[in-house]
């Protein structure tokens, strides 16, 4: 009707108001009475989330959803940065235990480190829900997390852990630019960084115990190492590198497992985030000199094609490192009968440093590598093994991620 009338007049006064509604959402001082749009949000989310349905998930519409656990978010400003990137678009959950009892307290500390970590997950510039629980010990309040975060369909199918090893601790948030002013720093009120050789919140065997807890839970395991070394400033040419063979079982290497996908479904989901893009995938295919490799190298490009996933394969003849493990294998002690009960016992030291030795040849000046992890041995008293073993195996490697993947992530099938 306004435009029938005075076209003029019409066109004028609405563009009149989108000048206003333009400068008060850019010019609006902060207010006091309230926004209708959070109204609003939370009425649609509610309605959406109860529409998210669980058991209508599917293989195609899998997406990595990230529980990292953080001690001090003063020591792994880079990982929360790279989970974020890894995350995509799925869910990211910051979870945190703070060990105290809440019996002994007046009233719940959390409250107010809460503040805190929502200014961190601002200034950072990460996309995350912040998760905070108090326990009387780091993997029952692990446990928690693992059980209760999440909300609905959105629910964390992977979870992230800093690697255990005796690296000094380093205050990443003091150097990280947008805090080096100081005076922004000051107001977050995490605790400095534990001292090298200061007492730990968490025994090797807890640490273990932990990433079993998650697996039995079915979630997927991350666990990444050296992330301080990721420097910010990358090299021009990046590349992503991948090992999806379980190294501490070399006897039986295979390409296509559950977790081989997933660890190459990691990389490449890495590889599609914008500060990742220009990365190189490579691929390391581990062979004996004059088996048939053609016929492998060949499956393994028919499945990368498949899966359409854009890496370079390199074929790597590990003979000579395989050896090592089978003089191993001869002795009496090694050959017990059942292999799983065996499993921590069956590598020697000398197989891991040589192992160890040929991924740093093989794939010199990475800017982060994903190596394979095995499940933890079924056995509780070889938790510390397990850990050492994997502790020589990625000694020294940089930025490494270990991942053990229990969901099938990719599908072929139309
Ligand atoms: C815990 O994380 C979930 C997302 O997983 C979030 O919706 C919830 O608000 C968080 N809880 C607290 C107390 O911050």
């Amino acid at each position: 009707m306004m435009f029938l009338i005075s076209p003029i007049y019409a066109s004028g006064s609405m563009a009149f108001m989108l000048v206003l509604l333009l400068a008060l959402h850019y010019l609006s001082p902060s207010s006091s009475w309230g926004y209708i749009s959070q109204a609003l949000i939370f009425h649609q989310v509610r309605k959406y989330l109860l529409m998210l349905d669980v058991r209508k998930e599917h293989v195609k519409f899998w997406r990595p959803q990230m529980l990292l656990m953080v001690q001090n978010p003063r020591s792994c400003v880079q990982l929360i940065r790279f989970v974020n990137d890894l995350k995509k678009s799925g869910l990211y959950v910051l979870g945190h235990v703070e060990l105290q009892e809440l019996d002994s307290l007046p009233s719940d500390p959390l409250q107010a480190q809460t503040e805190s970590w929502l200014r961190l997950v601002d200034k950072l510039n990460v996309k995350a829900f912040v998760n905070l629980t108090l326990a009387d010990s780091v993997r029952h309040g692990a446990q928690q997390l693992l059980f209760i975060s999440g909300l609905g369909g959105m629910r964390p199918n992977t979870v992230v852990l800093g690697f255990y090893d005796g690296a000094a601790p380093q205050d990443g948030l003091a150097q990280y630019s947008p805090f080096s002013g100081g005076r922004e720093e000051a107001q977050l009120s995490f605790p400095p960084v534990r001292e090298a050789s200061g007492p730990r919140p968490l025994s090797p065997q807890e640490y273990v115990a932990i990433v079993a807890d998650a697996v039995k839970m079915l979630r997927n395991v991350l666990l990444a190492r050296a992330f301080e070394q990721l420097e910010q400033p990358r090299p021009a040419a990046p590349c992503i590198d991948v090992w999806p063979v379980n190294l501490l079982r070399p006897d039986s290497a295979r390409y296509a497992d559950t977790c081989s996908l997933f660890l190459l479904q990691m990389a490449c989901v890495l590889h599609m985030a914008r500060a990742w893009r220009h990365a190189t995938l490579r691929l390391f295919l581990c062979v004996d000199t004059g088996a048939r490799t053609r016929g492998q190298e060949d499956k393994l490009r028919q499945l990368l094609k498949e899966l359409r996933i854009r890496a370079a394969i390199h074929l790597v003849p590990w003979d000579s490192v395989v050896a090592l493990h089978w003089q191993k294998q001869q002795e009496p002690w090694a050959a017990a009968p059942d292999a799983a009960v065996n499993f921590p016992a069956c590598v020697s030291e000398e197989y891991l440093h040589a192992a160890n030795r040929l991924i740093l040849e093989q794939s010199s000046a990475p800017t982060i590598r994903f190596l394979y992890l095995p499940r933890p041995p079924a056995d509780t008293a070889l938790y510390p093994a397990y850990l050492h073993q994997l502790d020589l195996l990625t000694r020294d490697l940089g930025p490494t991620v270990l991942v053990h993947g229990v969901s099938a992530v990719t599908s072929t099938e139309l």
